[in-house]
This record gives C-alpha cells, sequence and structure tokens, in this order.
C-alpha cells in the first residue's frame, strides 16, 4: 500500500534506480523540481487536468494518474485551458475515438495561444497502432503518447516529455507486471474503485478490450485487503471491486481463489459498508458467489450481468458461451434466491449475422429477467477483432429499426421494475449536491438506484434512511427519514 513518500529524501544527483516502483520515486522528486522551475518562470503555479473517456477501469487510471500530478505539484483544475491537458482514451466503440479526435482539435487551437502547453493521450485507444499512424500523421502537436500497461510509468514519461522537444511514444503490447504503491487520487472521500484484476481472456468476437488491455492478471489477495483497510482508514465507505470479469478471479494466482472467496475476506473488513463489483460474466458466475451474495450484510443488491445478445446463434458467434437458455435459467437463479436484488445489462444491436427475429428474442429476454436498467450499444465494427471480418455486416436501417423497438421495450420494463420500491424506506448512501436544485442531496441505494431528497452537504458520505416517494423513471424523488 502506498505510504506517502518524501520526495526531499530522494538523491537526485544518482542514476535512477532499476527497480519499481523506487524509480518513480525517483522521477516523482525530479518532475517535482521541473514544475518548481516552470512555475517560479511562469509566476503561477503549473495546472493540469484529465479528461477521462470510457469505464471504470479508466476512471481509477485517472486517478492514479492525477495523484502523481498532485505529488509533484501541478494544481489539478477541471478546464482544459491548463497547461497539461491529458486525455485518457477508449476504444470500445467507435464514437468513442471520434470523440478524442474532435477535442484534439479544439486543444491545438488553445496551445498556438500557450506555448507552455503540453498534451498527453493515454489510454485504450493509444494501444491501437492505427491510432498512433494517425496521431503522428495529423496530430503532431501531442507531446506524450503511453499506453494501458505503462501507466505506472507516468513520472518518468513527463520527465522525458518535458525534457524534450519531440513527441514521446511508449506504447508496450503487453505486460505481466502489476506495479503497486503509487498515489492515487480520489474523486469522492466515501467511495472508491479497487483494481482487483487486469485484462481479459475472453475475446468476444465483436471486442477489442482483450487486445488493448492485454491478458488477464489478478492482484495478490493481500494487496487487494491492504488497499481497502486503508481506504477505510481514510474515510471509505463503499468499494467497487473492479475487472472486465470478476468471476474470474484468482485463477491465475500462485494460490487460486475464487472471486467469491475474496469477498467473503472484503467482508470481514470493519467499517467497511458496502460492496460493489463489476463486471460479471454469466458463464463463470458460480452458485457459489450467488451463496455468498445472499448471505452478505455489505454487498449490494445489485449485479450487472451482461447479456449482450438474447439469440443463441447471435451469442454462439460473439463466442459469449452460454446460451439464451443457460442466461435465463441462471437469472432465474439469482432472483429466487435473491429476490429484491437488481440486475442490470448491456446489449449490443447490429452484431454481424444478427436479423430482426433475433433482436425479437433479445426483447423477449428482457421482458422475461425485468431488468433494472439496460445499456444499449450499438454494434461498432473494431479493426483487429474476429467480428470486423464477418462478411454479413447488418445494414444500417435494420440495426436502427431493431436498435429502437429494444428500447421502448427496455424502458417500459425498467421503469415498471424500478418502480417497484415506491413508499419504501431504503439505506441511501449521499454522493452529492443536486445538479440541478441544490436545495437536494442525491443517494444510491444499495441496488443503485438513485434517489434525490432535501438534504444539505452535511449528509455528503453518510448512509441515511429515505423514503422513496415517487418513481421518476430511473429515479426517486424521496424524503428523509
Ligand atoms: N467486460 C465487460 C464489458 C466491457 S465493454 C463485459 O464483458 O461485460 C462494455 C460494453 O460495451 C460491453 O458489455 C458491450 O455491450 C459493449 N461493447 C463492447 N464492444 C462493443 C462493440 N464492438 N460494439 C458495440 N458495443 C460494444
Ligand atoms: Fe470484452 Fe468480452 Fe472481455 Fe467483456 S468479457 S471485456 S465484452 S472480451
Ligand atoms: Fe473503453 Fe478501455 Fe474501458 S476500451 S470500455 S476504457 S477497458
Amino acid at each position: 500500500m502506498y505510504k506517502d513518500i518524501d520526495l526531499d529524501n530522494i538523491d537526485l544527483t544518482q542514476e535512477p534506480p532499476t527497480q519499481e516502483p523506487q524509480r518513480q520515486y525517483y522521477f516523482m522528486a525530479k518532475m517535482r523540481e521541473i514544475v518548481k522551475e516552470k512555475s517560479k518562470e511562469l509566476g503561477r503555479p503549473l495546472s493540469a487536468v484529465a479528461v477521462t473517456f470510457g469505464c471504470q477501469m479508466n476512471a481509477k487510471d485517472s486517478e492514479k494518474l492525477l495523484g502523481i500530478l498532485r505529488k509533484i505539484g501541478f494544481e489539478i483544475i477541471e478546464d482544459e485551458s491548463a497547461d497539461l491537458v491529458f486525455f485518457n482514451t477508449c476504444t470500445v466503440r467507435d464514437n468513442a475515438n471520434q470523440r478524442v479526435y474532435g477535442r484534439l482539435g479544439f486543444l491545438h487551437s488553445m496551445k498556438k495561444k500557450n506555448s507552455d502547453k503540453k498534451i498527453a493521450l493515454c489510454g485504450c485507444m493509444m494501444q491501437e497502432p492505427s491510432v498512433i499512424e494517425k496521431i503522428k500523421k495529423s496530430y503532431s502537436f501531442v507531446d506524450l503518447i503511453f499506453g494501458t500497461h505503462n501507466i505506472y510509468k507516468f513520472a518518468e514519461l513527463l520527465t522525458t516529455m518535458y525534457t524534450s522537444e519531440r513527441m514521446v511514444i511508449d506504447i508496450w503490447k503487453d505486460t505481466d507486471q502489476i506495479v503497486e504503491d503509487l498515489p492515487s487520487e480520489r474523486k469522492f472521500s466515501f467511495k472508491c474503485g479497487v483494481n482487483i484484476m487486469y485484462g481479459c481472456n475472453n475475446f468476444c468476437s465483436y471486442c477489442i478490450v482483450p487486445y488493448v488491455r492485454g491478458r488477464e492478471r489478478s492482484r495478490n489477495p493481500k494487496d487487494i485487503i491492504r488497499e481497502i483497510e486503508q481506504l477505510v482508514s481514510e474515510g471509505v465507505v463503499e468499494v467497487m471491486l473492479l475487472g472486465q470479469n470478476v468471476n474470474s478471479y484468482g485463477k491465475t494466482l500462485e494460490e487460486p481463489m475464487t472471486f467469491a472467496e475474496l469477498l467473503q475476506e472484503v467482508e470481514k473488513i470493519e467499517g467497511l459498508e458496502r460492496i460493489r463489483f463489476m463486471t460479471s460474466h454469466p458463464k463463470d458466475l458460480s452458485d457459489e458467489l450467488i451463496q455468498v451474495m445472499k448471505n452478505s450484510k455489505k454487498i449490494c443488491k445489485h449485479l450487472h450481468l451482461p447479456l449482450q445478445a438474447g439469440s443463441t446463434k447471435i451469442l454462439t458467434a460473439m463466442n459469449r458461451r452460454y446460451t439464451k437458455e443457460q442466461y435465463l435459467a441462471l437469472a432465474k437463479k439469482i432472483r429466487t434466491e435473491i429476490p429484491d436484488i437488481a440486475l442490470t445489462t448491456d446489449i449490443i444491436v447490429g452484431f454481424p449475422g444478427e436479423t430482426l427475429e433475433d433482436v425479437e428474442e433479445t426483447i423477449e429476454v428482457v421482458k422475461e429477467v425485468q431488468y433494472d436498467n439496460a445499456f444499449t450499444f450499438i454494434y461498432s465494427k473494431r479493426t483487429g477483432t474476429p467480428a470486423a471480418a464477418m462478411e454479413n455486416q447488418v445494414p444500417e436501417e435494420v440495426v436502427k429499426e431493431g436498435f429502437d423497438k429494444l428500447l421502448k421495450v427496455v424502458q417500459e420494463t425498467a421503469r415498471e421494475r424500478v418502480s417497484r420500491l415506491e413508499g419504501q424506506v431504503q439505506g441511501a448512501l449521499v454522493e452529492e449536491i443536486n445538479e440541478h436544485d441544490n436545495s437536494l442531496v442525491t443517494g444510491r441505494l444499495s441496488n443503485n438506484t438513485i434517489v434525490h431528497f432535501p438534504g444539505d452537504a452535511s449528509l455528503i458520505g453518510k448512509i441515511v434512511d429515505v423514503r422513496l416517494k415517487e418513481c421518476h423513471g430511473f429515479y426517486y424523488i424521496g424524503e428523509l427519514i
């Protein structure tokens, strides 16, 4: 676990250590000198901003990068006028990529007015060679590019960037290393994501994640527990255990351990009140996990169980390794064991070969499972994945028709399902002042549903009882009890 290191004790006249993370501490000390000098020149603090795209993994990575930036003396701001802007990118669907290119154009015009401005790009998109080619050619004003496997080297990469005139690029194809014990920032003081594993070995045929995040690696359980204990001692009451497929946690450890066993260890941590996790692959969800969830006092009553498609033909082509019937049986088993659980899901429409009849099968599953929420995506062709080479890509109009139909059913069923709690009193973790009305606060129920109710900032970070008065689609208006 990272204990605040004293950068003053590092001797910069020596060569940098070869061992990690000591090597990064050395570069943090060095960068701190550079930041001091630059700030003196400019007569103001150097500022930095993180712009994060994509999933919780990226959000967590950005917190790590911000932790380092703060430690070396940057002022963290929320504005792209900052002296250092970094984009932590996502490439799961093409629209995420397009947004990055659009924003880069805008940054270029800002950079022309501030010659000290630096632009860094990292994250999943940078693991694609075609992206790097494009940036080199059309966005040559970018100062630093690195990938998902070497973010722990951020301090070292920044030092290289600030001491060189050229674009610095460092991308690794894969890694088997997990470097711990670096600083990290937290967006919320009371809840925090915790990586339990990195990478993915599933190779769903549409998905680029295994190519850009590398092979599956589980963190040592002792390190995970120590990290959570430390977080709890700092006031965290809710953790979200993060992995692309948490149900296969621990398989590659020297002393294998199941995800359910890890959860039981996390449950024992005194002071921790809520445990969440993301994401569960249906093929690996064990009976042991269902029992552990059922008997737990801390694991939230919510399971995100991506369906992707309801037709077995499409599921097979997607390489999901379950059938429609197996998925339905699993959902039923979970609902029987834990009746009040909220199930949410991800669905893709327009996978190669998918017909409107196939989409009808997806709709059937949605109606039967009764999700509390479903994220619906239009299939996006990702270069290098098996599905991109499939010949039967679906015409846009057919995709749109299926998508609209599905969305309607998803919204109707979710509305009905979410409203079942009307009138009940439930515990809500208060997260923030409501964005639109500052007489309200926004809290989250164990089952992940949002509730807005009258309250003030003193409630933030507390779990309070709230009466769920009115359901408005996906959220509630409530009152404090
Ligand atoms: N590991 C997680 C998902 C990570 S990506 C899991 O297996 O559930 C998040 C979601 O993006 C996926 O569940 C899927 O629905 C969607 N997705 C992934 N690749 C996609 C693609 N090529 N086109 C459209 N949606 C995609
Ligand atoms: Fe992608 Fe499938 Fe891995 Fe999820 S499990 S990250 S969808 S390959
Ligand atoms: Fe996107 Fe990478 Fe997450 S591709 S969804 S940010 S793992």
